[in-house]
């Protein structure tokens, strides 16, 4: 089999032209025992030298399991035989099954060379994964594999990151380790991880490799002196637990992601609005004026935001007394619902340790993460010396959920719409080994009106003997355990051999502390690093869904893990003003909503470190209202943005808004099919386009749906810009002009700084609504104009989903499906549970035009008309 590959990478030897001379000498694995049925393979892997020990110890004994789980799914796990070793926990992430697939029919095939141990996963004879490239490494602090690839693919994926979507292919090192990730700088690791990669090879398909591995980890594309291309896993620890998905497009091959990983939850209508935040409104007043000044400027805005200002001294589940008192909140809040508008707040993981009952009711339920020695782990954050939730903790569940259902009360507190979550990499201000966090309990940065940080109260807690302390925790746990699959014991937790390339240092730097036991099974801070943003957002959804249980929670964290788009969404941190963050913002939503399967995403817009600028803020005013989560956000200190500040500002706003409201149902339709399928509603070109290799690398343009190109000016002080058209046809949003797509790059020209190139792709049928409106309630009551954008063989079709926007079990939904046919004239409208919402008009558009027709009909029922 092997001679017949197309692409075939020398075999054994080739680690020897590799510098790294210290685990490039370990022996390898010899496998053994190796027993093949339809649907699996196993083997023994035996060590097959003398141990290198090079970043921990060689471990003699693996087992390889291989799992023909759909055809078009190859699970592989290489794992120690005892089952020690760390595995990512069911409860974080469910493993999907499968056993439909056989290797008799699969689109994948496996093959095995037992010595030294190496395997080759393939498709239609052509390589797409080869580890002959090195011997493999599985050591108590190390794994390392490498694959050959071919010459410069094309990959994508590997996130958190801002570097161009198609990733680099030499010398290229993406690092997976959770940061609070200022700035966002380029190359280095930031908030979440997602350590899946996609290789697209045109017409061949495009397959996907999930390592579903939550170490540290440095994964490096690069050629070998000799040139020979490979990516490698250097990871510290877990064990290889691979997804190998294959599909004929990239598109599909984001749908096969899905099923690994969950389906996306799905949001309200309502989350689809104009979100405002900033961090520095000085007090409720001021919160209030942002509502109103954008109904004086006529822009709509949704969902009004308040960051961690309306804290008592930033602590959570408190209120600033004098400046967001509760009383003036409940108004607030009521204001807003009698006006259709929601509202949201942040909530930190971080508890402040000062007199305060989350930290009291957190201290008697023992809830807090605890040093080895028993006493609590404490850190700085916002609001000083803090303490952090466990969420491994069976306690912390009950102890979140009360503190929401208090604080987040409807009747007594604050009734919150959807939640905001931060810091959840969690942040720690003070540096590793954080032996005084008091020292980095910040205060210079509390807006002028605001009182003096007070320092935190020494933890005297009512009742309690001053001297007492919490019983002493076992550190043994469950590491070591055969079968459990919690850790091995006696790692070094802190400075393991390996250092992966983590910006902010060691790995426990600015972080929690990596040697922390979890409560309960043992899991250790080292191994669950990247869990714990994920974690906490399954909780707070869950505290959430208590409090409101009939409605679709919306959570936006920051901090991400595979398959955190079942129960979040994502924005994508701290970016900073500028042209090169507006840029970059478009390959890393695609990314989240395509690639990692978390739809719901957007960047600050406007940008959120250093003051923006006018002409800035209008282009990107226009640019997030094609992000699905559409904020305005920025930093305490910087120049107010709201979108009516500047005058260009504010009609840039009302125009997108415009066309996203319009768009709505388009929109919800999308990602309502999303949450059902997991085939993706932001989409890079190439994704609709996969054959034409022009689209590959394009991160400067994006489809917003299967309908739209968005095409935004991208440079300072340009009014043109340069956009590529596939093959196909297309038809400008404004005029309807239609654009023979050649597969050439058009400049599009005179875009003044308040206008989005946008394009309808033919073969669409667009339901829009005929007017927009200043809440998303209003839009909803609207009629639809049909839009029909006949594709080059003259037809087009739609679909529409609707439901009531907001509840967890809808009692009645329409589906509604749209076929147009320029041979016979005919429009053909499907419906499935009717709807009394009317189309008013149709707009047909054409290469010589477009052509209104004034036409109403009800979606009560199938209907066919000719126009
Ligand atoms: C973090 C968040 C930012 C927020 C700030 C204050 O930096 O990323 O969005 O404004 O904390 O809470």
């Amino acid at each position: 089999m092997l001679g017949s590959l197309l692409f075939l990478a020398p075999l054994v030897g080739a680690a020897a032209v590799d510098s790294n001379a210290s685990h490039r000498d370990c022996p390898g694995y010899k496998a053994s025992n190796v027993k093949k049925d339809a649907g699996s393979l196993t083997a023994d892997l035996t060590l097959a030298g003398t141990p290198c020990n090079s970043y921990g110890e060689d471990l003699k004994d693996l087992k390889l399991l291989v799992e023909y789980q759909t055809d078009e799914r190859l699970h592989v796990i290489i794992y120690d035989a005892d089952e020690q070793v760390y595995q990512v926990p069911e409860s974080v992430l469910p493993r999907v099954g499968g056993g439909s697939g056989s290797s008799d029919t699969s689109a994948l095939e496996f093959d095995i060379v037992e010595e030294p141990f190496s395997f080759v996963v393939s498709r239609d004879e052509e390589v797409l994964f080869n580890t002959s490239a090195s011997k493999l490494v599985f050591q108590s602090q190390y794994l390392n594999l490498r694959t050959w690839l071919p010459e410069d693919p094309y990959l994508y994926g590997l996130g958190e990151h801002s570097d161009p979507m198609r990733l680099p292919t030499n010398n290229y090192t993406r690092t997976l380790w959770n940061r609070d990730a200022y700035s966002t700088p380029n190359g280095t690791n930031l908030y979440g991880s997602h350590p899946v990669y996609y290789d697209h090879r045109g017409e061949a398909g495009t397959h996907g490799v999930l390592l579903l591995n939550s170490n540290g980890m440095d994964i490096k594309i690069n050629r070998t002196k000799d040139g020979q291309q490979y990516l490698e896993y250097n990871t510290l620890g877990g064990v290889f637990d691979f997804y190998f998905f294959t599909a004929p497009t990239p598109k599909e091959a984001s749908i096969e992601y899905a099923k690994v990983v969950g389906l996306p939850a799905m949001q309200s209508y309502w989350t689809l609005g104009l979100h405002q935040c900033r961090y520095g409104y000085r007090d409720v007043y001021n919160v209030a004026e942002v509502v109103y000044n954008y109904s004086q400027a006529e822009i709509p805005l949704e969902t009004m935001w308040t960051d961690i200002d309306y804290m008592d001294r930033r602590r959570v589940f408190t209120l600033d007394p004098e400046r967001f008192p509760l009383e003036k909140m409940r108004e607030l809040v009521t204001y807003l619902h009698n006006h259709d508008q929601k509202y949201i707040v942040m909530v930190d993981p971080a508890v402040s340790v000062s007199n305060n009952s989350a930290y009291t009711s957190g201290l008697s339920e023992d809830v807090f993460l605890h040093h080895q020695n028993g006493s609590i782990y404490e850190g700085a954050v916002w609001p000083g010396v803090t303490v952090f939730p466990d969420w491994f903790n069976s306690n912390t569940q009950e102890y979140w959920n009360a503190q929401f259902a208090q604080f987040f009360n409807a009747t007594s507190g604050v009734d919150i719409d959807g939640l905001w979550i931060d810091m959840n990499e969690a942040s720690n201000f003070c540096p590793y080994p954080c032996t005084d966090p008091q020292a980095f309990a910040i205060s210079d940065d509390l807006p002028p009106a605001a009182p003096p940080v007070r320092a935190s109260s020494p933890r005297v807690l009512p009742g309690f003997p001053e001297d007492f302390q919490p019983a002493k925790r076992s550190t043994a746990k469950g590491q070591g355990t055969k079968g459990a699959k919690i850790g091995l014991a006696n790692r070094n937790l802190t400075d393991p051999k390996y250092q992966i390339q983590n910006a902010a240092g060691v790995i426990s730097m600015n972080t929690i502390q990596t040697d922390i036991i979890h409560a309960e099974e043992g899991y250790v801070e080292y191994d669950t690093h990247n869990l714990y943003g994920t974690m906490m957002s399954t909780a707070s959804r869950d505290a959430m869904a208590l409090r409101r249980p009939d409605v679709r929670p919306l959570i936006i964290t920051r901090s991400t893990f595979v398959g955190a788009g079942s129960h979040v969404g994502h924005w994508l941190g701290d970016n900073i003003s500028d042209w090169e963050h507006y840029r970059i913002s478009i390959a890393q939503i695609l990314a989240f909503a395509s690639m990692f399967q978390i739809p719901m995403v957007g960047a600050d817009v406007c940008g959120f470190g250093g003051n923006t600028t006018e002409q800035l803020c209008a282009r990107w005013a226009s640019l997030g209202a094609f992000y699905t989560f559409y904020r305005n956000h920025n930093e305490i200190n910087d120049i107010s943005q709201e979108f009516y500040v500047w005058p260009t500002v504010a009609e840039s706003a009302r125009k997108a808004i415009d066309i996203r409201y319009r768009l709505l149902d388009y929109i919800y339709t999308s990602l309502y099919r999303q949450s059902q399928t997991g085939e993706p509603f932001l989409q890079p070109l190439f994704y609709l386009y996969p054959e034409d290799k022009n689209t590959f690398a394009n991160d400067l343009q994006f489809f917003f749906g299967d309908a739209i190109l968005v095409s935004p000016v991208t440079k300072e002080n340009s009014t043109s810009v340069d956009a590529y058209f596939p093959d196909d046809i297309f038809y400008d949003w404004y005029t309807g002009e239609a654009l023979r797509g050649e597969g050439t790059t058009v400049t599009l020209k005179d875009i003044d700084y308040t206008h989005i190139p946008i394009h309808i792709r033919g073969g669409n049928i667009l339901p829009v609504r005929v007017a927009s409106a200043m809440t998303t309630t209003e839009v909803r009551k609207k009629g639809f104009e049909l839009v029909i954008a006949p594709g080059l063989d003259g037809t087009a079709s739609g679909s529409l989903y609707l439901d009531d926007g907001d509840s967890v079990e809808q009692s009645e939904t329409t589906e509604i499906t749209f076929q147009y046919s320029q041979k016979n004239c005919e429009l053909q409208v499907s419906v499935e549970n009717g709807s009394t919402l009317q189309v008013n008009m149709i707009t047909l558009l054409g290469e010589s035009g477009k052509k209104t027709f004034e036409h109403g009909f009800s979606l009560s029922e199938s209907i066919n008309l000719r126009i």
